[in-house]
C-alpha cells in the first residue's frame, strides 16, 4: 500500500445544476454495469437528467475499443432497460461513452486510463471532476484505490473534485472493513466516499422516512409502550443462480443481513433526524446500529436460526438443492437462510423484540416490515364471543408497494350467536395511488445523487463498521456453538427452527 500525503479535494454538495463531471467505471465489462449502471444512466439521459457535460469512461481488462464497448452497452440497454431505446437519445448518450482497458493493479493500464481521461475532459471542456465507481469484485478494490492514490500523487487527476463509489460487500467482517476504510481514507476523505446499499435507492425504502416523519399520528405510538414487536422479512424465491462461488463465501448473514436488512432496521428504529441530509439521517441511523445488542456466544443458538435450501418446487418449477448449484462446493455449510431476534437497547425500543429473516428459494419474493402493536388492555368483547387480534402495520416494499394497517371490524349481522369480529386492512396502495408515475430503479436515483454529491442514501464509515461488529458476534456464536445450517425445502418459509424462534415468544411470522 502506497501511503498518500493528502486526500483528494473535497467535493462540494451542489445546490443548483450539477457540475460537469466524468464517471469512471472500473469493471465495466461486468454484470452490474450491464444490468444496472448502463440502463440507469441511459434512462437518466432519456429524461434529460444528466449534466449536459458528462462523460462516462469505462475500464476493465477485456480488450474492447470504444466502438466495441458502445455496441456492448447498447445490447445491454436494449435487454435490461425498462424503456426502449430512442435512437437519437442513444446516439447522443453513446457519444459520451469511452473505454480504456488494463489490469486493476497495473500502473501502465491506469496511466493509459488517465491519458484518456485528460483527452476526453479537454475535448469536451468538462474539467476534471470525477466519480470513480468500483463495479468490480471486492478483491480488486484496494488495487484500484492505490492506483488512484498514485495517479493523484503524480498530479494526474487534475484539480477538480473526486468521489469514490464502493459497491457491496464492504469487507467480510469488522477487521477487513476497517482495513478497507483505512485504505479508502488514505486517498479520499469520508465526505467523498459513497458506499452503496441499493436498498436505500428503492422508492419504498425512502418512503419509510416520509411515512414516519411526515405524519403526526405515528410518533406517539412508535415506541415500546405501544409496539409489541417488529418483523422484517426479505425473502427471495430465486436461488443463487450463477453467483454460487461468490455466495458460498458470503451466505445470507453477510449478503443480506449485514447491509440491506440492517439499513431497514435503522430506518424503522431511528429517532427523527433534524433534516433530510447526509449528516442528520446517518447520525440517527448509526445510533440505532450502535444500540443493537451484540449477541453473547451462548445466546446465539436460541436467538438465531440458520438454514440451507434443499431441492423443492418454486412457482411450479422443480429446483435443485443449494449444494448442487453451479460454483457451490459439495458439503458447503453456508447458510442461504438466516432468522434472528434482536433488541435495540434504546429509550424508545427497550424490551421490544425485532425478528429479522431472509432467505433464498423461499415460498415467495417479499420484502416487508410488520410492526405489531400491543393488544387492547382489556377486551370488552370477550364475553360476547369476539376474538381480537392486535393491530399490525405492514409496510410492503416489494414486489408490491403498499402500507396496510390491520384493524378489527365487526362483521355485519344481528349477532344473536355472538359477535363476529374480523381483521380487515386499511389499505394504502402506493402502486395504485401513484399509478401514473414512472418507477425508477434504485440505481437511477443513486447515480443522480452521486453526480449531485448528496450522501444521504449512502452508508457512512461508522454505519458499516457497526453493522459488521454485530454480524461478527453472530458468526462467532455460530462457530462457538457449532451451529450448522438446517435444511429447508425450496419453496418453503425456511427451517422449522425459524418458526420455533418466534413461537417461543408467542409470536407468529407474518406469512400471508
Ligand atoms: P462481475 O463478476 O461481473 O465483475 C465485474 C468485472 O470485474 C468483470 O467483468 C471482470 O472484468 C472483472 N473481474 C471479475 N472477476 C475478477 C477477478 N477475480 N479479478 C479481477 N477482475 C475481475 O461483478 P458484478 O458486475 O456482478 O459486480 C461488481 C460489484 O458490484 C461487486 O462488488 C458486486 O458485489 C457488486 N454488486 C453487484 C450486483 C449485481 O447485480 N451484479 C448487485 C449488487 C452489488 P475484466 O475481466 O474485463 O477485467
Ligand atoms: C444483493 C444480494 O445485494 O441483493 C443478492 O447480493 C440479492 O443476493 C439482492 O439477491 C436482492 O436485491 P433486490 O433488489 O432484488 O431485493
Amino acid at each position: 500500500m502506497t501511503a498518500q500525503a493528502s486526500t483528494f479535494a473535497a467535493a462540494p454538495v451542489s445546490d443548483s445544476a450539477p457540475d460537469p463531471c466524468t464517471i469512471v467505471i472500473f469493471g465495466a465489462s461486468g454484470d452490474l454495469t450491464a444490468r444496472k449502471l448502463m440502463p440507469a444512466l441511459y434512462n437518466l439521459a432519456l429524461d434529460g437528467r444528466l449534466p449536459p457535460r458528462l462523460a462516462v469512461v469505462c475500464y476493465a481488462r477485456t480488450k474492447w475499443s470504444n466502438d466495441a464497448f458502445r455496441e456492448e452497452a447498447r445490447k445491454n440497454v436494449e435487454k435490461y432497460s425498462r424503456r426502449p431505446i430512442d435512437p437519437d437519445v442513444w446516439d447522443s448518450f453513446a457519444s459520451n461513452l469511452f473505454y480504456s482497458y488494463g489490469g486493476y493493479d497495473d500502473p501502465e493500464g491506469h496511466d493509459r486510463l488517465n491519458e484518456k481521461l485528460r483527452e476526453v475532459e479537454a475535448e469536451r471542456g468538462i474539467g476534471s471532476n470525477r466519480l470513480y465507481y468500483l463495479a468490480v469484485p471486492p478483491t480488486t478494490f484496494v488495487d484500484i484505490i492505490e492506483q488512484l492514490g498514485r495517479a493523484r500523487s503524480q498530479g494526474a487527476t487534475g484539480e477538480g473534485w473526486s468521489r469514490l463509489i464502493v459497491e457491496k460487500p464492504f469487507g467480510v467482517d469488522l477487521a477487513s472493513a476497517r482495513e478497507l476504510n483505512r485504505v479508502v481514507h488514505s486517498v479520499f476523505s469520508e465526505d467523498d466516499v459513497y458506499r452503496i446499499d441499493h436498498y436505500l435507492g428503492k422508492e419504498t425504502v425512502q418512503n419509510i422516512l416520509v411515512f414516519r416523519f411526515a405524519n403526526s399520528i405515528l410518533e406517539p405510538i412508535w415506541n415500546r409502550h405501544h409496539v409489541d414487536h417488529v418483523q422484517i422479512t426479505v425473502s427471495e424465491s430465486l436461488g443463487v443462480g450463477r453467483r454460487g462461488s461468490y455466495y458460498d463465501g458470503s451466505g445470507a448473514l453477510r449478503d443480506m443481513l449485514q447491509n440491506h436488512i440492517m439499513q431497514l432496521l435503522s430506518l424503522i428504529a431511528m429517532e427523527p433526524p433534524l433534516a433530510i441530509d447526509g449528516h442528520s439521517v446517518r447520525n440517527e441511523k448509526v445510533k440505532v446500529l450502535n444500540a443493537v445488542r451484540l449477541f453473547e456466544d451462548d445466546e446465539v443458538a436460541l436467538a438465531t436460526a440458520r438454514g440451507q435450501y434443499g431441492p423443492g418446487w418454486v412457482a411450479g418449477e422443480e429446483v435443485p438443492a443449494y449444494h448442487d448449484e453451479e460454483g457451490v462446493p459439495g458439503g458447503s455449510q453456508t447458510e442461504t437462510f438466516a432468522a434472528l431476534r434482536l433488541f435495540v437497547d434504546s429509550w424508545r425500543w427497550a424490551g421490544v423484540p425485532f425478528y429479522l429473516r431472509t432467505g433464498k428459494r423461499m415460498a415467495t419474493r417479499r420484502s416487508e416490515i410488520a410492526i405489531q402493536f400491543k393488544p387492547v388492555p382489556h377486551s370488552m368483547f370477550a364475553g360476547r364471543g369476539g376474538i381480537l387480534q392486535p393491530n399490525t402495520l405492514v409496510i410492503r416494499l416489494q414486489p408490491e408497494e403498499y402500507i396496510q394497517l390491520l384493524v378489527m371490524a365487526k362483521e355485519p349481522g344481528l349477532d344473536r350467536e355472538g359477535l363476529r369480529l374480523r381483521e380487515v386492512p386499511l389499505n394504502l396502495s402506493l402502486d395504485a395511488e401513484f399509478a401514473g408515475t414512472r418507477r425508477r430503479i434504485a440505481y437511477e436515483r443513486l447515480l443522480l445523487d452521486l453526480i449531485e454529491g448528496d450522501q444521504t442514501l449512502f452508508v457512512r464509515r461508522d454505519e458499516v463498521e457497526a453493522q459488521w461488529a454485530w454480524i461478527d458476534a453472530i458468526r462467532a456464536g455460530w462457530d462457538a456453538n457449532d451451529v450448522k445450517p438446517k435444511h429447508y425445502p425450496s419453496g418453503s418459509w425456511g427451517p422449522s427452527a425459524a418458526i420455533a424462534l418466534t413461537e417461543r415468544d408467542g409470536v407468529t411470522w407474518q406469512d400471508d
